[in-house]
This record gives structure tokens, C-alpha cells and sequence, in this order.
């Protein structure tokens, strides 16, 4: 059997196994994808460990993804990393191969802009877009945001100096595809966006949307990249000042897609299950 799994501390809670589940039963596809917890500061150990068990019982174990806290040291495992993946500075997607060589990617990025693009149905070429965060969760989305054609990006941030890092660090992405990219303070954000998407952990912690209203454009798209109650505050904020609110869950789902892709070469059904995973959720 061909096994791949989560890693991740806490991992308990993470939805992928029911989601790869779902994608190999409906793409017929032969796989098992299970969740480890791996102990903090033994990940190498843990991806030793997934290899060898599976190959006592026989089994392959082709890949993985890589989630809290280990995406920042998963790269430093691989003998190829993808460029959205050394841009992001984080890997959620392994691939074993066959000669014991291990590559690496992000998919998080692109499974935002598919859910945007493709499950919300708004096209982000030529838009404003607003990022709110600089941390681990906003670098991992912004290169593919920009590949996505968006003109204007501001990333905002309570650490400006982060935003700026970022920017900087994403500068000739920006300049490449021709685009506007800048780096503000959260309350000096200037201007109204198409899409904001909010990549801070501020209401996993109770806290207010620490950005002004006025950024939010009447019928244009707020994303949340959480899911489930962490989203929920951002959510009604956007929808109070008059944009679409949207959660992470698409993003979940899409991200989950492209892996699956990378690992068997098939396109799985993504906005079916998403609709699945929601009613599940309701
Ligand atoms: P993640 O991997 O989820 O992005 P992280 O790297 O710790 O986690 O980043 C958390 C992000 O949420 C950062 O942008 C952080 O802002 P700072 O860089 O200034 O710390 C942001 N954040 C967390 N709590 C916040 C709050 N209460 N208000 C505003 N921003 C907050």
C-alpha cells in the first residue's frame, strides 16, 4: 500500500486524513493517509521513522504533509525544494522518492488563490489586495498571490519591519509580473481593496480585526485563513462593512488538492469535497 500521512504537534486536529480519504476514494485511487505526532525537536527522526515502519510491513511511504511547527525546518531535509517553497521559507508537502531522495514544496499559496479564484469566482488579475499578517501564514501565500496577477499588494502588519522583510524578500516576484507591492503599519494602511485576506492569528486571540474598516470595498472578498470558530470574528466584521466573508476551509481543501496532485499525478474533485467537508462541519 502506498501510505502517506500528516506531521504535525498537535496533529489530532487536523482534517487532511479525511480529506486525502475522500480525494483517493473518488479519484479510485489506492493510498492510505494516516497522522503522526511527532515530538518537537525530533522531526527528522519522525520522517525516519515513517519510512522505516513502512517499509518493515511492506509498504511505501511516498510522502507527507508537514504542518505546525515543523514547516520552517522541513526544507532543510530535502535535496530539492520548489521556489514558491524557498520563498515562503516553509514546506507543508514532501514527496519520498524512490532513491531515498526527498523534495519539497508549498501548496498553501496556490490552494489560497485556487480557492479564491475557482470556489469564490473572483479572478484576482488586476486587483487591489490587502494581506494583514507577515508571519509564517502570510509568507507562504504571497508569492502565489502576486503569480496570481494581482497589481496593487499591500502587506500590513503590526511588526511593520516583518512587512517590510517580506516585500522585500518578494520584490522581484512583484517586479516581474509588473505589480505594486508595499509594506505598512495595520492602522496606516492607505486605500480600499478588491481582496483582503487576513493571515494574523489576532482573533485566535479575541483581539478586534486590527485593521480600519475603510480597506474593505463595498461587495469585495474578505478570506479569513482560518477555519471554524478562529474565523469567525474577522468574518463578521467583513460582512458587517459590506464585503463577502469567506473562511480557510477552501483553502484547506485546495491546498490538500495540489498535494495530492504532486503525489499521484491526478486532479481530485476539490470543490466537491469541499462541500462535503462543510455540511460535515455545519
Ligand atoms: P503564523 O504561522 O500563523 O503566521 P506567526 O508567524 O506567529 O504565526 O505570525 C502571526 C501573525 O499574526 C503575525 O503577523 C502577528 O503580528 P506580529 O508580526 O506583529 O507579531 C499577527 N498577530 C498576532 N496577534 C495579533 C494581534 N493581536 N493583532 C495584530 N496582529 C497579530
Amino acid at each position: 500500500m502506498d501510505l502517506y500521512c500528516v506531521m504535525g504537534n498537535p496533529v489530532e486536529h487536523s482534517r487532511s486524513p479525511r480529506i486525502h480519504a475522500r480525494f483517493a476514494q473518488l479519484c479510485g485511487q489506492q493510498l492510505e493517509y494516516g497522522r503522526r505526532l511527532i515530538p518537537l525537536g525530533a522531526f527528522a527522526e519522525g520522517i525516519a521513522a515513517f519510512r522505516r515502519e513502512a517499509a518493515e510491513r511492506g509498504d511505501a511511504a511516498l510522502g507527507c504533509n508537514i504542518t505546525v511547527p515543523f514547516k520552517f525546518e522541513a526544507a532543510a531535509l530535502a535535496q530539492h525544494t520548489s521556489e514558491r517553497a524557498l520563498l515562503a521559507q516553509a514546506v507543508n508537502t514532501l514527496c519520498f522518492e524512490a532513491d531515498g531522495g526527498i523534495r519539497a514544496d508549498n501548496t498553501d499559496g496556490i490552494g489560497l488563490v485556487n480557492d479564491i479564484v475557482r470556489n469564490a469566482g473572483v479572478p484576482l488579475q488586476g486587483k487591489a489586495l490587502l494581506l494583514i499578517g507577515a508571519g509564517g501564514a502570510a509568507a507562504g501565500v504571497l508569492g502565489p498571490l502576486l503569480d496570481a496577477g494581482a497589481s496593487r499588494v499591500v502587506v500590513a502588519n503590526r511588526t511593520v519591519d516583518k512587512a517590510v522583510e517580506l516585500v522585500r524578500r518578494h520584490a522581484a516576484i512583484a517586479l516581474r509580473h509588473g505589480a505594486s507591492l508595499e509594506a505598512w503599519a495595520l492602522d496606516e494602511v492607505p486605500g480600499a481593496f478588491d481582496v483582503v485576506v487576513n493571515a494574523t492569528a489576532s482573533s485566535l486571540a479575541g483581539d478586534a480585526v486590527p485593521v480600519k474598516a475603510s480597506v474593505l470595498r463595498e461587495g469585495g472578498l474578505a478570506v479569513d485563513m482560518m477555519y471554524g470558530p478562529a474565523a469567525a470574528g474577522f468574518m463578521a466584521w467583513a460582512e458587517a462593512h459590506g464585503a463577502v466573508a469567506r473562511d480557510g476551509l477552501g483553502m484547506l481543501v485546495e491546498q490538500a488538492a495540489e498535494s495530492f496532485e504532486i503525489w499521484r499525478g491526478v486532479r481530485p474533485p476539490s470543490a466537491q469535497v469541499l462541500a462535503e467537508i462543510r455540511a460535515e462541519l455545519k
